[in-house]
């Protein structure tokens, strides 16, 4: 079966659909060949060294595995010189990262997570990298970048994706027309195009969280779930399939290829009460899901009308079917 390239999509897109300036092309092919490298870095695993960390902690307070510095460094060192980007911005970096001066500066921004799912490296389970591309205002131009350039709501996104490095290593993009997946041919390099037009099924019973923080939800939350561990007895008289990978970007890929609902809502642990970053995590994934079709929510308000007021952000997330999401929203309005 002969398939379409990444490279030959990209043209399409920019050439029929005029949605896709040569610029943003290029970012797109760029991420593309790191993710690349960061699929090989993965599979060497052990032999290549990889695995384990660092006795240094990110922004965050988190311990960094070795691979999120390598994954952090691939991505900018493929990334800097391109002239595409005026600056980037990632989970593993206190703030943003200028094009250096040596370079020719773009006009777009990108965030983000060089490696989703850490904790899931070191046992051989699937981890990601997600990210999400803004347009810097054109005020730019004529002067440096700033932290505030980057604080723009998820509706603003040009582009939006993720890899995955599991049984296979796939692309899953969206430039706004669609959701497009692709898969790394690793013998030829190549990534091919393996779903179009991606459209998440609808009134699947599957739902993923991690039943471990209940004591701390809403009480929104806390019905919902409650509801649907009840099964078929329940108010919902269904039963109810639970699956929790802890790499968001599994559990939100499955979602997409099978439908159901994924939660990490805002609790009561941390001060901003959620787990999940705005700008690098949710924003790209809400794009994403819309994108397909369902829907992606704080709990409260559509994540990507959420306001950004910090790089590092937290979110709570609700996303995946679009009823079930409507659900949870409705339960939370009644707190
Ligand atoms: P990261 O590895 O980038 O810090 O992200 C991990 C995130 C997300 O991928 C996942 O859904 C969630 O954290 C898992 O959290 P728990 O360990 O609390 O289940
Ligand atoms: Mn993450
Ligand atoms: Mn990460």
């Amino acid at each position: 079966m002969k398939r379409t390239t990444l490279t030959r999509f990209l043209i399409e897109q920019q050439r029929n659909e005029n949605v896709l300036p040569a610029e943003l092309r290029l970012l797109i092919e760029t991420v593309a060949r790191a993710c690349k490298t960061i699929s090989h870095a993965i599979g060497r695993g052990a032999l290549g060294e990889v695995l384990g960390s660092l006795d240094s902690e990110n922004v965050q307070g988190e311990v960094q595995k070795k691979l999120d510095v390598i994954a952090n460094e691939f991505i900018l060192d493929a990334n800097e010189w391109g002239g595409h980007l005026a600056a980037m911005a990632s989970e593993e970096m206190e703030t943003i990262y200028p094009t250096p001066n040596r370079y020719p500066k773009g006009e777009y921004l990108m965030l983000f997570d060089p490696i989703d799912g850490s904790s899931n490296i070191d046992v051989d389970l699937s981890v990601g990298t997600i990210f999400s591309v803004l347009k810097a205002s054109d005020a730019v131009a004529g002067r440096d970048v700033t932290e505030e350039d980057f604080l723009q709501d998820g509706r603003n996104q040009v582009a939006a994706g993720y890899a995955i490095y599991g049984p296979q290593t796939l692309l899953v993009l969206t430039v706004g027309t669609g959701v497009y997946e692709f898969t790394l041919d690793k013998e030829v390099g190549a990534w091919l195009m393996t779903d179009a037009n991606m459209t998440m099924p609808q009134g699947k019973c599957e739902f993923a969280i991690n039943m471990s923080n209940r004591r701390q939800w809403s009480p929104g939350i806390t019905r919902y779930i409650d509801e649907r561990v009840q099964g078929a007895a329940g108010p919902c008289g269904k039963d109810y399939n639970m699956r929790w990978t802890a790499s968001m970007v599994a559990d939100v890929h499955r979602i997409l290829k099978r439908g159901g609902v994924f939660m990490y809502p805002a609790d009561n642990r941390s001060e901003n009460k959620a787990k999940l970053r705005l700008m690098y995590e949710a924003n790209p994934m809400a794009f994403l899901i819309e994108q397909a079709g369902g829907a992606a929510t704080n709990g409260f308000i559509p994540i990507m009308d959420v306001e950004p007021v910090g790089l590092h952000q937290r979110v709570g997330v609700v996303l995946g079917d679009k009823a079930e999401v409507a659900t949870i929203t409705e339960y939370g309005k009644l707190n």
